[in-house]
């Protein structure tokens, strides 16, 4: 399948730019003319950021899984389209080709109907990094069930609200997953997040670890009783085949929450056919994917990385895409080489983070593994230090291979800052250019565009969308007034991102970034809010503040200022008791990496904590901390620094 829209140029790249600034709807018409649809769109655009409401396609019916599969079973019904690498060095790999694909979503089509799932019902999904995960995910697009995958770092009670929020009533989870050398019981965390579940009424076990669960009579059944009763259902003489449910192009096809400043985490919903359209052609485009290219994407399909870019963006391509169960460390710091070597990985997109731990190990992990199949290496989740890129650049990509640094987040559902690969320039920290139907804008705090550039020659701003593109959220689960107020209020008529950004003359960005009240700890989104009310949970805390400071390996490390109450002593198991209590309110994945008892947190005379001050000592800076003569208690700034970890 050859990709009239792939870009070869950059000529093409400025005439495609042009064109889709200028006229949007003939651009985005004519690409969506390569996608399978069930009946064509009235209009391709309709919007305002006001509401926001914002309608790709209307009028258009489709489904997203006859894009991803049924589309490629004449030509390349043998081609693989996931390559699954096993935690467990040894164990075999599997193989899936869109043939083998296309039985199973049935398959898994069906078992959702067999079990009651109806079109529009909320499917959460929790398991391991395994094919079955993408069964789950396609499954559900298949019937019309809206999925809503959770990472399987997040503790009991993070799923609890994750379930209520979205009303679900079904769910998919494995019995564990491994993950390097641990096994995470996910069935027995299952079990806790539903004490006291009211919604929920079936939960389909598929074996992986062969941990022992328990299985509630009525509620949970065996994935694999399931699909073998479907296969009779779905294969008749051979030919397998389950109706792919005719969807509205608007219609939503996904939740994935997410952290915000305020609140608990926000349901992110994403929509059927702009969605597809966006992923693919970010795909197709930044990654210059050909025929015959395994790209290995690095991420957990929990996050929005794995949606778009192992499942969604690559299978619509009709690609091959690699999916790795494991950690990269795992049995050694060598394992990616490995799979590399092992599968001739063509296109290899990883985070920050797991470049600069695998730098530490230096390069010793490298010797004797064979890298010449890449071609093309990829970043995403934070910005990338300039280090960590030519490390990547020397030793993994040789100087052959070119880097994208591709900006995005969970509620733009695709790329839409980023080089495209060998096609546009890199820079090394850049994102550099807009994809085609992306209109940056850089604001001061008042709304008004930045156009007076700094000593350095730089426009520095933050960062707001003028204009949609078609993978842009919809809205947010239940609460359409909570996207409003994140995204679209703070600058009235523009998307607002949250990031920092810098723009030079040759009008490249650079993310320097979140300003809001949001860390990036190893790429991943945590609230500073949600974990000081997971630490305030904490029987004897009175009150904490939460800062991000700059980590090594993770870019953000967690640090936290805690005033207890009465039992001062102990200090230590105080602490490994908050750090447990974190864990069971959000999950591993929030644990400060360091908590500093303090008498009390600098505050303004109007009681507001001076994070701004926090942010500092947490960083080292001790000297230029400001004026702090109008604080309500100045001298705590003295002994929290004189505490300082
Ligand atoms: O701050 C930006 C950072 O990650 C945030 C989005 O996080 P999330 O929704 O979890 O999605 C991560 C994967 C798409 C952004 O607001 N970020 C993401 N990519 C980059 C980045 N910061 C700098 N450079 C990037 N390439």
């Amino acid at each position: 399948m050859p990709y009239p829209y792939q870009l070869k140029s950059i000529e093409e790249y400025n005439i495609a730019y042009q064109k889709s600034v200028e006229d949007p709807e003939g651009f985005w018409g004519a690409i969506a003319e390569n996608f399978l649809w069930k009946k064509k769109w009235n209009s391709v655009l309709n919007w305002n950021f006001t509401e926001p409401k914002v309608e790709w396609y209307k009028g258009a019916t489709l489904n997203i899984t006859e894009n991803c599969i049924d589309r490629h079973l004449d030509s390349m019904a043998h081609k693989p389209a996931i390559i699954w690498e096993p935690n467990n060095p040894g164990e075999r790999t599997r193989i899936v080709t869109y043939s083998r694909l296309h039985k199973r979503v049935c398959q898994f089509a069906q078992v959702l109907k067999n079990n009651g799932v109806k079109k529009g019902d909320r499917v959460c999904i929790y398991m391991g990094m395994v094919p079955e995960l993408s069964y789950a995910v396609l499954g559900c697009a298949r019937i019309g069930a809206i999925h809503s995958v959770i990472f399987g770092g997040f503790s009991a009670q993070s799923i609890a609200d994750r379930l209520e929020d979205a009303g679900a009533e079904f769910i998919v989870c494995c019995d564990g997953a491994y993950r390097g050398s641990k096994d995470i019981p996910l069935k027995s965390i299952i079990d806790d997040a539903l004490i006291g579940n009211k919604t929920v009424k079936r939960v389909i076990v598929y074996t992986r670890t062969r941990t022992p669960v328990s299985m509630i009579k009525g509620r949970d059944v065996w994935w694999e009783d399931e699909m073998e009763y479907a296969e009779t259902q779905v294969e008749k003489n051979g030919v397998v085949s389950f109706p792919a449910e005719e969807m509205d192009a608007e219609d939503p096809l996904f939740i994935l929450y997410t952290s915000g400043s305020t609140g608990k985490p926000k349901g992110v919903v994403h929509s059927s056919a702009g969605y597809m359209v966006w992923t693919n052609y970010s795909f197709v485009n930044v990654f210059q994917y050909e025929q015959g290219d395994v790209h290995f994407c690095t991420a957990d399909v929990g996050w929005i990385t794995g949606h778009s870019y192992i499942v969604y963006g690559p299978l619509s391509a009709g690609a091959t895409s690699l999916m790795f169960e494991g950690i990269p460390t795992y049995p050694d710091a060598g394992r990616f080489w490995d799979i590399i070597d092992k599968h001739k990985v063509n296109i290899l997109y990883t985070a920050p983070t797991a470049i600069r731990s695998l730098m530490s190990y230096g390069l010793e992990p490298l010797k004797g593994k064979d890298l010449s199949s890449l071609k093309i290496l990829g970043t995403v989740g934070e910005p990338i230090n300039e280090e960590a890129w030519h490390w990547y650049d020397e030793n993994i990509g040789r100087k052959k291979c070119p880097i994208v640094d591709t900006w995005w987040q969970t509620e733009t559902g695709g790329i839409l800052i980023s080089n495209i690969a060998g096609i546009t320039p890199a820079r090394p920290g850049w994102a550099t250019l807009p994809m085609p139907g992306v209109q940056p804008v850089l604001v001061d705090e008042k709304g008004i565009e930045v156009t007076e550039p700094d000593d350095r020659g730089f426009l520095k701003g933050n960062l707001c969308i003028k204009t949609p593109w078609p993978a842009i959220l919809r809205t947010t689960y239940g609460d359409h007034e909570r996207c409003r107020t994140n995204y679209f209020a703070t600058y009235p008529g523009l998307y607002f991102t949250g990031d920092g950004a810098l723009k030079d003359v040759n009008g490249f960005y650079r993310i320097t970034g979140r300003v809001d009240d949001v860390l990036n700890v190893s790429g991943h989104r945590i609230g500073t809010a949600e974990v000081e009310n997971a630490i305030n949970m904490y029987a004897d805390v009175v009150e904490s503040a939460v800062v991000g400071y700059p980590h090594d390996i993770k870019g953000q490390g967690i640090y936290a200022y805690v005033i207890l109450g009465n039992n001062k002593h102990q200090e230590e198991t105080t602490r490994r008791n908050i750090l447990e209590t974190v864990t069971r309110i959000i999950g591993a994945i929030a644990k400060p990496d360091k908590i500093q008892f303090v008498l009390g947190l600098p505050k303004t005379r109007s009681g507001k904590i001076m994070r701004r001050i926090l942010r500092k000592i947490a960083e080292g800076e001790t000297t230029s901390l400001g004026d702090t003569s109008t604080l309500l208690d100045p001298l705590i700034v003295d002994e929290i620094k004189n505490g300082k970890l």
